[in-house]
């Protein structure tokens, strides 16, 4: 289970002030349970991990059996809630030098869609073009511009490998059930799909195929991610008192601090492999939070890294920030630092230790100076980094950011503000329908 301690963060607020915000903690995760806020045609998640039937788990295992057996390399062309998700996961458990499952020769999962880089694109069909390679294209709209234009380019080159009868062997599609150009194509070159429900927004949809086939694609097991994601389902559903439902202490203990003025959050972790959790963490709660004015900003370092760049800003800056520690108690390896002959660089003192008790110790002494610098500190904690601990951890997150958002009085699941740039960039595009903005547009930029 996920363990939360906020025995530090107690000094920056009273304890009047923390019994004061329970009753609203309460009202906001039974809005969230009873379906009765802003944005509730889209609560869908919240009992998938409980509604995925070993039927749909199988189907989307032996999809990604089949990519597996024709694919050196699968990739996955989505933006947003449509790839963080899988991304995070496959990131968390794959090896951290060659980007695959351990072991079996699973193919390795590479990226597109998520920028419009020229870079990119040209060197990733640079690489691909003399490889065996798969596509998954998620997009929930179908129409989004970022992996439109990486999977026209995409299917082009994969074309000219396998040619047109050959595309339906090599192309996945998850996306609408009926609407979308990507469901179109889907149709036109009948191609398999996956269909994400109407009811769940991109970035609530890990535990849906938008997560599950690249997971399974990449070789992880999908059925243990669920369940996890199962186990903390009922326990946030039963446990409903704050000391015993982890999501509504976290949720509560981040509004208290917002509310007291610490108004950005940087998610710290101690693993490079958890770099994309951090970056799902930061869509999840920045795109659900962010709106009317208001909203937590969500940041991230990675230690022991970031204390030689951010570290001197989160000791000694601005005083308007807390840190969320994700600790894994226990690494899959942790090596030891071997004796020294002559003790040249005067390590011997930690001369039989492990490297996982050094990163512990750094941890222990960062969250402790930090405190002593004014920067409240929660504290979260896995057992293990593997697919059952993370379907608990997403699942818990996913949870606790609806109740923040209903405790900070937005609608959890909406994004607005993303349509502004699109606009924009639409306009400047020249895209049909956009003639008047788009002199408007050039008239202000000169
Ligand atoms: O969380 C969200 O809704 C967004 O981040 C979307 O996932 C993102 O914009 C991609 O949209 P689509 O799946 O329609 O291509």
């Amino acid at each position: 289970m996920i363990h939360i301690n906020t025995h530090f963060t107690a000094d920056f607020y009273t304890p009047t002030e923390w019994e004061a915000l329970l009753p609203e903690g309460e009202k906001a995760l039974n809005t969230l349970y009873e379906g009765t806020g802003a944005g509730n045609e889209f609560l869908g998640w919240l009992n998938l991990p409980g509604n995925v039937t070993t039927d749909t788990l199988q189907a989307i295992q032996s999809q990604a059996a089949k990519l597996q057996k024709i694919s050196d390399y699968v990739v996955i062309i989505g933006i947003g809630g449509s790839y963080l998700g899988a991304r995070a996961v496959i990131e968390a458990l794959s090896n951290s030098i060659s980007h695959k499952k351990e072991g079996a020769d699973y193919p390795q999962i590479l990226y597109a869609g998520h920028q419009l880089s020229g870079d990119y694109l040209h060197e990733l069909v640079h690489f691909l073009r003399d490889k065996r390679f798969s596509l998954i294209s998620i997009s929930k709209s179908g129409t989004t511009t970022e992996p439109a234009i990486a999977f026209r380019i995409l299917k082009n080159l994969l074309e000219n490998q396998v040619g047109k009868e050959g595309l339906s062997e090599r192309i996945v599609a998850v996306t609408d059930a009926n609407k979308g150009a990507l469901r179109m194509l889907t149709k036109e070159l009948e191609l398999p799909s996956y269909v994400i429900p109407d009811n769940v927004g991109g970035r609530f949809s890990v535990f849906t195929p938008v997560g599950l086939l690249p997971i399974a694609a990449a070789g992880f097991d999908i059925a243990e991610l669920i369940r996890g994601a199962r186990q903390m389902e009922a326990k946030l559903f039963n446990d409903r008192s704050v000391e015993s439902n982890p999501a509504l202490h976290y949720a509560l203990t981040r509004n208290l601090l917002y509310r007291k003025g610490y108004t950005n959050e940087v998610l710290i972790n101690y693993h490079p492999k958890l770099a994309y959790l951090s970056e799902w963490w930061k869509q999840l709660y920045g795109e659900s939070e962010g709106k009317d004015g208001k909203g937590i900003f969500p940041a991230s370092v990675q230690f022991t890294t970031d204390l030689h760049s951010m570290g001197q800003y989160l000791q000694d800056g601005k005083r308007n920030l807390f840190e969320t520690i994700l600790r894994v108690k226990q690494g899959n390896y942790s090596p030891e630092i071997p004796m020294g002959a002559d003790d040249f660089d005067q390590l011997n003192y930690l001369a039989g230790k492990s490297l996982d008790w050094v990163n512990e110790m750094a941890d222990k002494g960062t969250l402790l100076a930090h405190l002593d610098g004014g920067v409240p500190p929660i504290q979260i904690e896995i057992d293990r980094l593997d697919e059952f601990h993370l379907g608990q951890l997403l699942f818990f997150y996913e949870v606790a950011c609806g109740i923040s958002a209903y405790l900070l009085g937005v609608n959890p699941f909406d994004q607005p503000g993303v349509e502004a740039y699109k606009k924009n960039m639409f306009a400047l595009l020249g895209k049909p329908g956009f003639e008047k903005e788009n002199q408007a547009l050039k008239a202000r930029l000169g």
